[in-house]
């Protein structure tokens, strides 16, 4: 039994569908959360500055003295894997686990993986999955329109600007014919209805948050590190509250996100 908080961040508010996830998983567990609300985008930046930021938001999380890190973003998962697993404490990234869920769930073999354009040019998600099962056929496309939309919460299923976007990029996916569809960034589950609704039924959509999440409850049950039975709970941290703050974070997280506390990143 560790006591200990789990650690979960993210460039911005994508990973708390992580923190959801962890929190329908495992109740008693407490956990920290840290969003760069502040310097939002990472995915179009260099991968030197990805890397000194995923370092920055890894130091917040050990100094706040967690058990656990997940890197609940796709791009520092992409780019920084070097950086996160060579921590004081286990971290858990992205890539890994949604791979795994994605050769588990293809039958024609055929996986599409969508993110930014830092994690599309790693071809982080085609490695690990050529690793697991060579055979499979892997189509990838950035999407970096997405980010925006879902962080200014234009993501209702009747906003014509998220459906057109989500098309557009979709559609060379949709050609060849997928049935496994990676969500390789945590923000892409709030347009799952859109991507669902012009993919159809027969693709599945793996979301990277969730898995993530699920990979850590794994890892925590099998070296007996869980907290158990003393009730959980979720402490938020942020760089910075922008305007649309309170909206978007209810969106990602499905409940009210309160208490939430602004670091400055630049100490
Ligand atoms: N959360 C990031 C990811 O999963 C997307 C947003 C960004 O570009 O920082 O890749």
């Amino acid at each position: 039994m560790d006591n200990r908080p789990i650690g979960v961040f993210d460039s911005g508010l994508g990973g708390l569908t992580a923190v959801r996830e962890l929190e329908a998983l495992l109740p008693d567990e407490k956990i920290v959360y840290f969003g760069d609300t502040g310097r939002v985008p990472y995915g179009t930046r260099g991968a030197e500055v990805i890397r000194r930021y995923a370092a920055e938001d890894c130091d917040f999380l050990e100094e706040n003295g967690v058990k656990m890190i997940i890197a609940a973003c796709g791009t520092v998962s992409s780019v920084a894997a070097h950086i996160i697993h060579s921590r004081s404490v286990p971290c858990v990234d992205v890539v890994e686990p949604t791979a795994r869920a994605a050769v588990e769930a293809t039958k024609n073999k055929k996986i599409g993986i969508i993110g930014t354009a830092a994690t599309v040019h790693s071809g982080s998600y085609a490695m690990v999955i050529d690793c697991l099962l060579p055979e499979a056929e892997v189509y990838a496309q950035e999407c970096p329109m997405l980010v925006p939309l879902v962080e200014n919460g234009w993501i209702g299923e009747d906003d014509m600007i998220a459906r057109l976007a989500v098309e557009r990029y979709l559609a060379p996916l949709k050609e060849q014919g997928i049935d496994t569809l990676i969500l390789g960034c945590t923000h892409f589950p709030l347009l799952v209805p859109h991507i669902a609704a012009y993919l159809g039924e027969g693709v599945s959509l793996i979301s990277a948050g969730a898995a993530a999440a699920r990979a850590c409850a794994e890892q925590l049950s099998a070296s007996d590190s869980l907290r158990e039975g003393l009730g959980g709970g979720t402490e938020f941290y942020v760089s910075d509250k922008g305007q649309n703050f309170v909206k978007v974070a209810k969106t990602f997280l499905g409940r009210e996100c309160e208490g939430v506390k602004v670091v400055d990143m630049t100490k």
